[in-house]
């Protein structure tokens, strides 16, 4: 995904600089190149052989170390960054950056950078709400630098406040949305539906189905991760959902039509993975049923079909989860239901479907055109919808 992309990780001396090694891992794994900065104080935690372990790179402590090619090291280091992230950044790293001191190799290479700068702070309690910190954390992000986090809990001096490093996906997330800037879908609006509906019976029970939100999720997070702004319209999913989209959970099919109706208007696409109830009892019961009766008779009513309700210029992408005659099923629900594409899949296959982090799908277009994917990690199957959705923009009004 991030092939060619150059992150300049920046460490700081903070008990959380463990999280940037996993943090190295999880880019270098996403095909970026991890160059590594460390300053002195962050070399006491770990050292950086940890670092040089996980990017197969030399790590940068020493801002006089001589080196193989002429040229200026923290200028060379600002130049190729296409992100620079700072994590951990400690209150004394804020405060140098924030007032544009340069006295080591980090704070001279952060001086020099026109790279977006993203900044997650770490220290204790006292040090993070003091005024000075304060102060300078504003006057940073006055300048455009992102700052993510601190998180709230437990600190290493035993306190509870604002000060944990942020987990490593919101850092992530932080760098990916800068790397996606001039993605294939930068600037556009994508609505990503995810999840199973819940279909209240009484307030204890509802009808539900066996949606994780896998699929639902990885394609906001491929979409994202191409630039784009993505509303994550969420119903019932057993895993967290990605960071740096717009979350807007809902429980009820008629919930889910009514955000997605509402933003999908000015939307370049709109993806429906969510698993969506066919039908819903007609009446909630308004107090707990009892097992009274020997037998009891629910009414169900149909539900709106919401992805065909949607109208305009709008790319609609359905998913069609068939336990037999896929091709002729989902090629009949793309016509019924007005869609652009449709993505089904067999969700009798092993390793495929609801749960699993793989999916084996076909993806069909209006003119017939089947397009049999083999089996495959379900962010790789998003990014393939998404290569399919940005070949038809250039057809969507907005
Ligand atoms: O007809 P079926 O439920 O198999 O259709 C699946 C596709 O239609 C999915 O994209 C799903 O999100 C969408 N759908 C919908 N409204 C419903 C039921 C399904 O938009 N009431």
């Amino acid at each position: 995904m991030f092939e060619g992309k150059n992150v300049l990780l920046c460490v700081t001396g903070s008990i959380s600089v463990y999280k940037a090694v996993d943090l190295a891992s999880k880019l270098v794994q996403d095909g970026a190149t991890v160059d590594v900065i460390m300053t002195e104080s962050a070399t006491k935690f770990v050292t950086p052989l940890s670092f040089q372990s996980i990017t197969h790179r030399p790590v940068h402590t020493d801002m006089w170390a001589p080196v193989a090619e002429f040229n200026i090291k923290h200028v060379a280091l600002a130049e190729r960054a296409d992100v620079i992230a700072i994590a951990p950044a400690t209150a004394n790293t804020i405060a140098k950056i924030a007032r544009g001191i340069a006295d080591d190799l980090l704070s001279c290479t952060v001086l020099s950078t026109k790279a977006s700068v993203i900044v997650a702070p770490a220290m204790d309690v006292g040090m993070y709400q003091n005024s000075a910190t304060q102060e300078n954390v504003k006057r940073i992000r006055n300048r455009g630098f992102k700052v993510v986090g601190p998180a709230i809990g437990h600190l290493a001096s035993g306190l509870e406040g604002p000060g944990r490093l942020a987990e490593v996906p919101a850092i992530q997330a932080a760098i990916y949305q800068v790397l996606g800037q001039n993605g294939d879908l930068a600037g556009k609006r994508i609505v990503v539906s995810a999840g199973g509906t819940q279909e209240p019976i009484d307030p204890v029970r509802y009808i539900g189905n066996y949606s994780s939100g896998k699929m639902g999720f990885a394609i906001a997070e491929a979409a994202r991760n191409r630039g784009a702004f993505v509303t994550l319209i969420a119903a019932s999913t057993s895993v967290p959902p990605p960071l740096g989209v717009e979350l807007v959970p809902v429980q009820t099919a008629m919930q889910m039509r009514e955000a997605v109706l509402e933003l999908s208007r000015t939307a370049s696409a709109l993806i429906m993975a969510a698993a969506v109830a066919d039908y819903r009892p007609q009446n909630s019961a308004p107090n707990k049923i009892k097992r009274k009766q020997k037998d009891l008779k629910l009414e169900l009513s149909k539900t709106p079909d919401i992805v065909a309700e949607v109208s305009g210029s709008v790319i609609k992408v359905g998913f069609a989860a068939e336990s037999q005659d896929l091709l002729q099923n989902a090629t009949g629900k793309l016509k019924e239901k007005g869609l652009d594409l449709i993505v089904g899949n067999d969700i009798t296959a092993p390793d495929s479907g609801f749960s699993v982090d793989t999916n084996k799908v076909i993806i069909i277009d209006r003119n017939g055109e089947a397009d049999q994917l083999p089996l495959m990690p379900k962010i790789e199957v998003a990014h393939k919808i998404l290569d399919r959705v940005v070949a038809l923009l250039p057809r969507v009004a907005h």
